[in-house]
This record gives structure tokens, sequence and C-alpha cells, in this order.
């Protein structure tokens, strides 16, 4: 019976962001990120043996090209000599900036690791899947997660009961695939914005604040540390050579509807990723409100909530089950 193995991920949405590498080789972050691990958003891959390799996402065949260090890497590492087949599925919108990155590679690295038959410890598995993605790091992990500027792999910081309260709104205000990725943009931000040293010296200081901020789960006192981070983030990109503008006129009009709502009372932050999507921090007992004004801002939005969620499974079995 051919074994299969299998993994469930969920993303990593950051608080504080990472951005910007300090070695692009060995994919190691030049800040430290603290961010939440969410329920309900889920990818779901199976690793086969295979007489070649092949990684289809969502049932589309990928360009091999774009996985071939990852998956070498991770073969060596797991000590896999066969081809390999991966295919994975996400229950949201994929490579738009919803982070299915970081629950994609995460989750790769669970289902290889249990083809191969190996209990490979978090830490471990953490650090193989930021070969793929720096964010992947963190998915491994449920609740607030941590990763290091400079460090291989990411750890928990606080599991998902730690504040049950906290929601997450993403909303998607388009599901096209985005035109740079991260990774190129962030090293355009890295080598041609004159900000970035500024953005890794200040981003520093934002995280260290907001993990001692979290232990208070104050959201109005958390807040105004979020959306700090994601927008001096963006400084870097909208001053790099060519500039980086992933934000669409929605993106902004639901930055501007935030603002409004705070004023009305209603603690809600947004943050926004690689991407034109955002996503809105607030309290469970606010989240509806927030989805009406949401919905009727910008009314092609799709929304997804979550809470704080739990890490990655990985298991193995013997036939299709
Ligand atoms: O996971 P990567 O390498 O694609 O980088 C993602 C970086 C951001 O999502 C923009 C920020 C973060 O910390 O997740």
């Amino acid at each position: 019976m051919p074994r299969i193995g299998h993994a469930t991920a969920s993303p990593s949405l950051a608080l504080i962001k990472y951005w910007g590498k300090l070695s692009a080789k060995k994919n190691l972050p030049a800040t430290s990120s603290l961010a939440l691990t969410l329920s309900g958003l889920e990818t779901v891959t199976t690793a086969r043996f295979a007489p070649s390799d092949s990684v289809t996402v969502n049932g589309a065949a990928q360009d091999m090209q774009r996985y071939a260090a990852f998956l070498d890497g991770l073969k060596h590492e797991l000590g896999v000599t066969e081809g390999v087949a991966v295919d994975s599925a996400n229950n949201f919108p994929t490579a738009a900036g919803l982070a299915s990155s970081s629950s994609g590679f995460a989750a790769f690295a669970g289902a290889l690791s249990a083809l191969a038959g190996r209990d490979t410890p978090p830490e471990e598995l953490s650090r193989l899947a930021r070969i793929g993605s720096g964010s992947a790091t963190r998915s491994v992990y449920g609740g607030f997660t941590v990763f290091e500027a400079g460090s291989e792999a990411a750890r928990p910081l606080r599991d998902e009961g730690f504040w049950p309260d906290i929601r997450v709104l993403l909303c998607a205000v388009s599901e096209a695939k985005k035109p740079v990725s991260s990774r190129v943009a962030m090293e355009l931000s890295r080598t041609t914005s004159p900000y970035y040293g500024e953005w890794l010296r200040s981003s520093e200081a934002l995280y260290r604040e907001a993990i001692s901020v979290l232990e208070t789960r104050d959201l109005p006192k958390l807040g105004p540390l979020i959306r700090a981070s994601y927008l001096r983030m963006f400084s870097t990109m909208f001053t790099s050579a060519p500039p980086v503008i992933y934000w669409l006129p929605e993106s902004l009009a639901l930055v501007k509807l935030c603002e409004e709502l705070r004023t009305q009372g209603v603690s809600v932050w947004e943050t926004m990723d690689a991407g034109p999507q955002v996503k809105l921090f607030c309290l469970g007992r606010d989240l509806e409100t927030v989805r009406e004004a949401v919905e009727k801002r910008v009314p092609s939005c799709r929304t997804f909530s979550a809470s704080p969620g739990g890490p990655l499974c990985a298991w193995a079995t013997e036939n299709d089950q």
C-alpha cells in the first residue's frame, strides 16, 4: 500500500512585519516579526512518492522552478531520494496577499516529513519551511508566534487560547495574482529604498514594544503598533526603484474606513501584506459591525473571519483515506 503524507496548516498574519532579508540565500529575516496564526483558513497538503517531482496548488500544476530549491533542500534534509507528487489546496484565495505562502510552505514541509516517515519536531519543521517562505516558519505554530531577525526558525510565544476574543476580518478586495512577489519586492526595498535602514532600526523597537503590550491584551494599545509596522514597511516599497505599489483604491477605502470606525469608538486596526488585501484586527463583539461597514463601503470585497488558530498537523496514512 503506498504511503501518503498529509499536513494541514493555517496562515500566519503578522502584526509586526518581517520585511527584508539578512541573507537571501539562507532566507534569514532582517526584522523581527510578531504574528497570529489564523483559524478557519487552511491549506491541506498531501505528498506521495512518484516517478518525478510535481506540485499542484488547487489542482493547477506549478512551475517547478519556483519550488526546486525548496524541494531539493527539504528532500535532502529528510533523506528522500525518490520523486514526490505534492498536492495542495487552500480554502481561501491563493497568492493574492492572504498569506497562502505561509500555510502552503509549512504544510508542504509537514506532508513531506510525514511521507518520509519522520516525526520532525516543530522547531525543525519551522527551519525547513523557512527555505520556502519566511512567514511559513511561523505557520508551524498556533496562536501568537515570533520570528526574530537573523534566526533560522520561528518560536511560539502564546498559544491560541491566550486571547480568545481577538478576531481578524480578512478583506479580499482583489483575487488577482499579485504582480510582484514578496521576495522580489523585499529585495527592491533593501537595495533601493533610502528609508530601508530606518525601517530596520525602527521596526526592532516596535517589535519589542508590541511583545510587551501583547501581554496586556489591550487592543487600543496594540493597534497603533500594528498600524505603524505595516505603514513603515510600505514606505520602503513606495520609495524603492521602481516603486512597488500593491494598494488598490479599495484598499485605501478600507484604511480610511478603519479611521472612521475608530472615531466612532470601534477598536479596529488594519494591516496589509504584499498585496492589496486589508486585514482588520478587532474584538469579537465588534466583528459584525466591522464586517457590515466593510461590505457597505466596498461591496465587491469578499470577507473571511478568523480567530486564533492552532499549529500545523502532519500525519501519514497507508492509503488514500
Ligand atoms: O513569507 P514571505 O517570505 O513571502 O514574506 C512575507 C512578508 C509579509 O507577509 C509582508 C510580512 C510578514 O511578516 O508576514
